[in-house]
């Protein structure tokens, strides 16, 4: 059975001056511990459909099942990661900002700090754990968030351009830090990107979505062998590829951006 289930799913904005859609008739599964990743234009609905994966948007029409249940809300078997670095709680330490869902639950002092000790360093921050949002840079302030995203075990990984405002070498870092995570804790991950590079190098299949109202265009499995080697022929074949899916056809490069 796949893992999670996105079935004729449409939703609309209601707003002052009217309706909006937000996305049409979107329609996917997922397998266990694949990595998917959505790419689209800008205003497609990437953030809305990941959203109601989370449970914080409802779907107006379809269903999003996971684990063959239908989502009613949010819950602790979905982690969620997004861009803004503003996500941690300024006056919490990275330990108390992984713990902080573990306590909400009633998980004692000692466990909860443990498993948010294990989880820091999983994502290489073991020597960090005492310090405060404020003094971490950019790229340590999102490897907290994805800490404190896999604290609670939740067996999908929801992430929104978690790297978009990072610097091109932090992202390459980030990139290669996710790619040992997801390979040492095997999550079910859906990751939106503006990034084809990024897709190519993380994913196992990446869907690109038409401009809005968003649905599928086409799902790309990528079959190269992991670690990936960015300035492979085949890796820049798969841009190239989905590039001209996106309507961009600039010659890939590398660093291409919708
Ligand atoms: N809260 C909202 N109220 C009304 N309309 C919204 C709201 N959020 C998003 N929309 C509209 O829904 C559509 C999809 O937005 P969404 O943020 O999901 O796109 P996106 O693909 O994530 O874009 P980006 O790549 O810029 O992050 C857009 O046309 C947007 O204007
Ligand atoms: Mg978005």
């Amino acid at each position: 059975m796949a893992h999670i289930e996105v079935r004729d799913v449409s939703l609309i904005y209601d707003t002052p001056s009217g309706t909006v859609p937000g996305v049409k008739d979107v329609s996917f599964s997922i397998e266990p511990s694949e990595f998917l990743c959505i790419v689209g234009p800008s205003g497609c609905g990437k953030s809305t459909l990941l959203n109601m994966l989370a449970g914080f948007l409802h779907p107006a029409q379809g269903e999003i099942r996971i684990g063959g249940k239908p989502i009613t809300g949010h819950g602790t078997d979905r982690g969620v990661v997004f861009q803004d670095f503003a996500q941690l709680f300024p006056w919490r330490t990275a330990l108390g900002n992984v713990a902080f869902g573990l306590e909400m639950k009633g998980i004692g002092k000692i466990e909860r700090e443990e498993i948010a000790r294990e989880q820091l360093r999983l994502v290489k921050l073991e020597k960090f754990t005492q310090s405060y949002p404020h003094h971490l840079s950019g790229g340590m302030q999102q490897r907290v968030a994805i800490a404190r995203a896999l604290a609670y075990n939740p067996s999908v990984l929801l992430m929104d351009e978690p790297f978009a405002a990072l610097d091109a070498l932090t992202r390459d870092d980030m990139q290669r830090l996710l790619a040992d995570v997801w390979r040492e804790t095997r999550k079910t991950v859906i990751y939106v990107t503006h990034n084809v590079a990024e897709a190519v190098y993380l994913a196992d299949r990446v869907i690109v979505m038409t401009p809005h109202p968003g649905t599928v265009k086409v799902d790309i499995k990528i079959t190269l062998p992991r670690p990936r080697d960015p300035l492979s022929v085949e890796f820049l074949d798969y841009q190239k590829q989905l590039l001209q899916h996106l309507g961009q056809h600039t010659a890939a490069n590398g660093k291409s951006h919708v």
